[in-house]
């Protein structure tokens, strides 16, 4: 058996919406996912991770190449390919009319799960989820944070070896999020593959072993965080406050060409590609004859690597 969850080759998917020109949304992507990690796609809004992960989860199918998941190949064995994964997907899917508890049970049910072991799932899922309380709720009276949460707590109730998240903490409240990350990294320790995609990269970089960075259906990137620092090197972050913002600043900055940029209240932020001496030399000019309460420069951040990969490309 391969050592790998999940085998993409020459992944090409193609939409054809009428009137418009056609769309290439994945175009020839190819990875493999280790039995038991966290993978982490990562990319801008239309980067193709949500074509990627439908293609994966048999909703879609492939307008070229190849995929398999534990072996199956995901348009010749969809069955056997559905069997083995949960899924929580970027738009709501959760059955409105009914109650928590029922999404909860209609989930585990459709998995096989039997009703006695499917009703003690549901209350421990429930209680983890913090959701005990709207248990017997429509989820259709429950607020997007909490509609989010029954959606996610789903993929809870069994236990496939494959999981596939597409930003699963959209909408969740920080404390639930950290929780639900928590829970995710013991899922993957008793040896079930995840697969997940985020806007979030500090979502990423606490809980992926593997990162595959997209753009425009390509690959721009793929390793474990510290490879992908490594590929970011001479990139800075520079934060500095000043007493007051001085009113040129936003020019000034411009001019550096800065890979990002953020200016808040009398902070201003940014990430520079340069060599460390010029970048010290740089906020020593920002610095002159002005008040600063503050100079912090870092090295890169997941972020800094993921706008200098795909800004602009
Ligand atoms: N059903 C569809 N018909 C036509 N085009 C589509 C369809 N679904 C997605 N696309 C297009 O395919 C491209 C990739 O979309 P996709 O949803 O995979 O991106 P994404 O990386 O998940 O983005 P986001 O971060 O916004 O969720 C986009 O250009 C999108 O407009
Ligand atoms: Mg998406």
């Amino acid at each position: 058996m391969s050592d790998f969850a999940i085998e993409v080759e020459k992944l090409v998917k193609v939409y054809h919406p009428r009137r418009q020109p056609p769309v290439r949304a994945v175009d020839g992507l190819s990875f493999n996912v280790t039995r038991g990690a966290i993978f982490g796609l990562l990319g801008p809004n239309g980067a193709g991770k949500t074509s990627t992960l439908r293609v994966l989860n048999t909703l879609s199918r492939p307008t070229g190449g190849r995929a398999r998941l534990l072996g199956f190949d995901v348009v010749a064995q969809p069955v056997e390919v559905r069997r083995r994964i949960s899924v929580v997907l970027q738009e709501t899917a959760v059955e409105q009319f009914l109650s928590v508890r029922d999404n909860l049970l209609t989930y585990a049910r459709f998995h096989g799960l039997d009703r006695v072991l499917a009703r003690r799932r549901a209350a421990e899922v429930m209680e983890r989820f913090h959701l005990s309380p709207e248990a017997e709720r429509k989820v259709m009276d429950l607020s997007g944070g909490y509609r989010r949460r029954v959606q996610v707590a789903k993929v809870f109730m069994v236990q496939t070896p494959v999981m596939f998240l597409d930003e699963f903490s959209t909408g969740m409240d920080p404390i639930l999020k950290r929780a639900v990350m928590g829970y995710l990294r013991d899922e993957a320790r008793q040896g079930r593959t995840i697969v997940l995609t985020t806007q979030v990269l500090s979502e990423a970089e606490e809980l992926c072993d593997d990162i595959l960075i997209m753009n425009k259906g390509r690959q721009v990137a793929r390793g474990d965080l510290h490879a992908l620092k490594l590929l970011s090197e001479g990139v800075y972050e520079v934060v500095m406050t000043f007493d007051q913002l001085p009113e040129s600043i936003q020019a000034e900055l411009s001019r550096l060409a800065p890979l990002r940029m953020n200016i808040n209240q009398n902070t201003i932020e940014l990430a520079l590609k340069a060599e460390e001496a010029r970048v010290l030399e740089l906020v020593s000019e920002l610095a002159r004859n002005r008040r600063v309460l503050r100079v912090e420069v870092s090295g890169a951040s997941l972020e800094d690597i993921f706008v200098e990969l795909t800004q602009g490309k």
